[in-house]
């Protein structure tokens, strides 16, 4: 298996123009119509079976091994953001406003050059290799409409990646337990009475209460959950009002909750509520909470965490996997480790080199070092590679 790095390396060109095209031609969640064009025709190259359309434009390709075993589900997403991309690549891409400032370009040629891989040595694998590449990450909503169709039935377990600018590329990283945040959308309506600017006793100000709860809700955090408790409220977004001299009706604020453990995601929303409606009523408004739990905490299995770091290890040396932070951003992944065992990593997207800086995900200058498709290529292969080795 020690050579499976060289035969990713060997990819590099093809994963990468491959890789390119996508990046051009981003397509928002839900909408990755010509990229699931695109992966289909290059399973259907490899010979591989597989479904298309499942939870959107997702794509399920079975890779059954020689010998009868388990089946190890590896999974890639392919949305794009609705940004202006501001890079000055020559491939940048040509679809307004829409470009693939999360990478999912390369996770999607990641799992193909995978692909590539395992079916070289698919009559050694000892079990079943099932991919997926899904619709819809974004908006966190592609990997429940995979689960929905039956993606992981007969699942054993699951494992996949995503690009970290901030990481050289080289690199990768795991940790175990919680790692990524769970994610809630917060949306609240207040409601007053509008009237005359200048006259505000004739008016109940919804813009007042609006600001008041705004500065409540910063009490959530710091004064109801513990300090070892990581949690998040944001207020992303007010509006209010058309005119300089008039009191609206109402105020509407979006935003969004982030939490490292499950009791506090849940316990959340009871508390924004209880703050926000209290609030408005000291200002004789009325508010409203909308509350969408979206994500639930990303936790990876310790022992699946630990083959997988043994297997990057083994690949890159002990020194090129790190223990990884842990971040309040959120991934739909977790909704597969919610229902199997699995692992997600880091793979290093970052300039090897300090001096550069590198822009961050969902930044309209956002770019990866490519040097990452292959070598993520050859680390989801030499997982699933290995994880259907039958023990000698
Ligand atoms: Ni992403």
């Amino acid at each position: 298996m020690g050579d499976i790095l060289q035969q990713g390396r060997g990819l590099a060109d093809q994963l990468i123009a491959f890789r390119r095209d996508l990046h051009q031609f981003p397509e928002l969640s839900f909408q990755e119509a010509r990229t699931a064009g695109k992966v289909a025709d290059e399973l259907a190259r490899l010979g591989l079976a597989f479904h298309r359309n499942v939870g959107g434009h997702g794509i399920v390709a079975d890779l059954p091994g020689g010998k009868p075993g388990p089946t190890i589900a590896l999974r890639a997403d392919m949305d794009a953001l609705p940004i202006t991309e501001q890079s000055d690549l020559e491939f940048a891409s040509r679809n307004p406003g829409v470009m693939h400032a999360c990478g999912h370009d390369a996770h999607t040629a990641i799992l193909l050059g995978a692909a590539i891989l395992l079916r070289a040595k698919q009559n050694e694998l000892a079990g079943t290799v099932r991919f997926l590449f899904q619709s819809a990450e974004e908006i966190n909503a592609g990997a429940d409409a995979m689960i929905e169709a039956g993606a992981l039935e007969g699942v054993a377990e699951i494992y996949g990646l995503h690009n970290l600018p901030t990481l050289a590329a080289g690199k990768a990283a795991t940790r175990k337990g919680a790692m990524m945040g769970s994610v809630g959308r917060i949306e609240i309506t207040v409601e007053g009475r509008g009237g005359h600017g200048a006259i505000p006793e004739q008016s109940i100000d919804p813009v007042v209460a609006a600001s008041a709860i705004v500065m409540a809700l910063q009490t959530a955090v710091s004064r109801e959950l513990s300090p070892f408790e990581p949690a998040v409220v944001t207020i992303g977004s007010i509006k209010a009002g058309e005119a300089n001299n008039v009191i609206p009706e109402t105020a509407t604020m979006t935003g969004t909750v982030r939490a490292f453990s499950d009791l506090v995601h849940v316990r959340l929303p009871e508390i924004i509520e209880r703050i926000a409606v209290h609030t408005a009523q000291a200002y004789r408004c009325r508010a409203v909470l909308k509350y969408t739990s979206q994500v639930p905490v990303l936790v990876n299995d310790s022992r699946c965490n630990d083959f997988v770091h043994e297997t990057i290890q083994s690949q890159l040396g002990d020194s090129q996997c790190l223990t990884a932070e842990p971040t309040l951003a959120g991934e739909d992944f977790a909704k597969y480790l919610q229902r199997i065992p699995g692992c997600f990593f880091w793979l290093g997207s970052g300039p090897t080199q300090g001096a550069e800086q590198a822009y961050g995900l969902h930044h309209p200058q956002y770019r990866l070092n490519e040097q990452c498709i292959p070598l993520g290529a050859s680390l989801l292969a030499a997982i699933a590679a290995k994880r259907l080795t039958p023990e000698s």
